[in-house]
């Protein structure tokens, strides 16, 4: 079941992400690219840690976990034998006459009138050039009946361009029109109105040729997710890491999918990136590892400060399910556009190094030197989303409340509670006043202090209050100010003291300068 929406709530997000810096469109100057997006200054810090976070708990922190980067091009033959050249696919319907897709499963149903058009040209020639197939677009209730005319005329005459050079046609005529009643049906595309095609099959991967020729012996696709590297490598990464199972192989980077439909900003796009661990173990193992790993990383979204009441696990059902999978959860979260998936877990047998072995004529097997035996190990994978789970964050993160103003006038504050742990900018650092040398030069002492142990920002332009609130709309958790007192001009026990701002208390503490690293690391972790 899915949560209430909040599209307010979501336009806000977004436009802070661009305003601030987090998340700007693709090739924006030349009016965007669908589905592929920019992280910009700040957005490029969050990223980066979340999946440091993701890198220290799932590999550093663990005995039984690798690492591994591999290429995004790979042979055509890996991904025959994944299967993903022959199945990796949604059913699409088309539009008729825009041509424009959309998923199968995604048609809202929609009522109106249904027009049959019939249209024709006349060539300066005087012959006659109709066009055969009718043009069928639903007028939707409440549109007019005209406007849906005039897309039929604009349509026949792209029509009657592609078969007679522009200058040869004399006139276009709409030679018919007939009409019926429809009521809740989903065979007309959302956007245009036109009748949709019956479903197709589309494969998602993105084509690319590799070398000096375009052609099928040329062939390959950008990969649609990183684990197939990991099945492929396991060999060698077995042999090189003398791992015994359990053990995984982990890996972070970039996936394409040819979505149809990219949408709810970040959250399906054709370029992102995925935080993947192929868990490999004996048959016997697999169903108590896929609860293990489920559990794991539920905690781990706690960790980052993603609230476990937001958090849902969806038990996939049977049907539903890759057929080689033995079990798949789904952890959910509450975004403001409805409840939607950030990771999936899966328990995937010996699926895929079963292909891999079949079709490479390579072993894959693991040798049990206790048992003497030989076998394929299972795998249980938790493959998560870097780019929605920086999206949840930020939607976790947003919050409005009130602050007084610098004339103490209560106004209203943006604020990211993001976790201390992923903020892009854990600490900024003012003097109290720019125009005053020591205080300017003791701040920038402070900053020289911090520097080697975290990601601080120094900031003297504009009054005190200002500074705390653009810091807070970004949500560096903690703000140092430079101050009167730090120079001990009023008491000299508070000489080389500052005062420590907490975010979301908006509390503050006089603590000494030399305390800061010590502090400030207990606090980020
Ligand atoms: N290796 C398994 C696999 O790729 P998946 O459920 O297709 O499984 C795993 O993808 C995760 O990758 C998803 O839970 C999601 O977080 C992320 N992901 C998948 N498609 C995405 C897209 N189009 N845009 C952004 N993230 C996507």
């Amino acid at each position: 079941m899915s949560a209430s929406t909040d599209s307010q709530r979501m336009e806000k997000i977004v436009s802070l992400c661009k305003r601030r810096g987090f998340i700007f469109q693709s090739s924006e100057i030349y009016g965007g690219l669908n589905g592929a997006w920019d992280y910009g200054p700040l957005g490029v810090e969050l990223k980066r840690n979340l999946k440091n976070y993701w890198w220290r708990v799932m590999v550093h922190e663990r005995d039984d976990v690798v690492g591994m980067d591999g290429s995004i091009l790979m042979n055509r033959a890996v991904w025959k034998a994944s299967g993903h050249e022959g199945t990796f696919s949604d059913l699409m319907r088309e539009c008729t006459y825009t041509h424009k897709r959309v998923r199968a499963d995604q048609v809202l149903p929609q009522s109106g009138t249904e027009f049959s058009f019939s249209g024709a040209a006349s060539p300066r020639d005087g012959t006659k050039c109709e066009f055969p197939i009718p043009l069928v677009i639903l007028c939707r209730k409440g549109e007019h009946p005209d406007s849906v005319r005039r897309i039929a005329r604009e349509c026949f005459a792209t029509i009657a361009a592609r078969k007679l050079a522009p200058d040869e046609v004399k006139t276009l005529k709409l030679l018919g029109e007939q009409t019926r009643p429809i009521e809740n049906s989903t065979d007309y595309h959302p956007e245009t109105g036109g009748l949709l095609s019956e479903p197709r099959p589309f494969n998602l991967m993105f084509k690319t040729y590799v070398g000096a020729t375009e052609d099928e012996s040329s062939l390959t696709y950008l990969r649609p997710e990183t684990a197939q590297s990991i099945f492929v490598e396991f060999k060698n990464i077995l042999e090189v890491s003398r791992k015994k199972l359990p053990f995984g192989i982990a890996q972070i980077g970039k996936a394409f999918r040819n979505e149809i439909n990219p949408r709810n900003f970040t959250f399906r796009s054709r370029e992102f990136e995925q935080m993947e661990l192929e868990y490999f173990c004996r048959p016997e193992q697999g169903m108590k590892l896929l609860e293990y790993w489920k559990e794991e990383r539920l905690k781990f979204y706690e960790n980052i400060g993603i609230s476990r009441s937001k958090l849902h696990v969806l038990t996939v059902p049977d049907e539903e399910r890759a057929f080689y999978s033995k079990g798949t959860y789904d952890i959910e979260y509450d975004f403001p556009f409805g409840r939607q998936e950030l990771e999936g877990v899966a328990y995937r047998t010996d699926y895929d190094l079963s292909q891999h072995q079949k079709a490479s004529g390579k072993s894959l097997e693991y040798f049990d030197e206790e048992t003497k035996q030989k076998f394929i190990p299972h795998v249980v994978e938790p493959s998560a989303g870097v780019d929605r789970t920086v999206l949840a964050l930020i939607c976790e993160a947003y919050a409005e409340d009130e602050a007084p103003d610098e004339k103490g006038k209560m106004e209203t504050r943006i604020v990211l509670r993001f976790h201390p742990r992923i903020a892009p900018i854990k600490c900024a650092v003012f003097p109290l006043l720019k125009n005053k040398e020591p205080l300017v030069a003791k701040a920038k002492e402070i900053v020289d202090l911090l520097r080697p142990h975290t990601y601080v920002f120094y900031d003297e332009s504009g009054a005190i209050g200002r500074r705390y609130r653009r810091q807070d709309e970004i949500g560096t958790p903690f703000g140092v100010t430079v101050d009167f007192e730090t120079l001990g001009e009023k008491d000299p026990a508070l000489r080389d003291t500052v005062t420590l701002r907490d975010r979301d208390s908006m509390k503050q503490e006089r603590v000494a300068i030399q305390d800061l690293p010590v502090i400030l690391l207990e606090r980020i972790v």
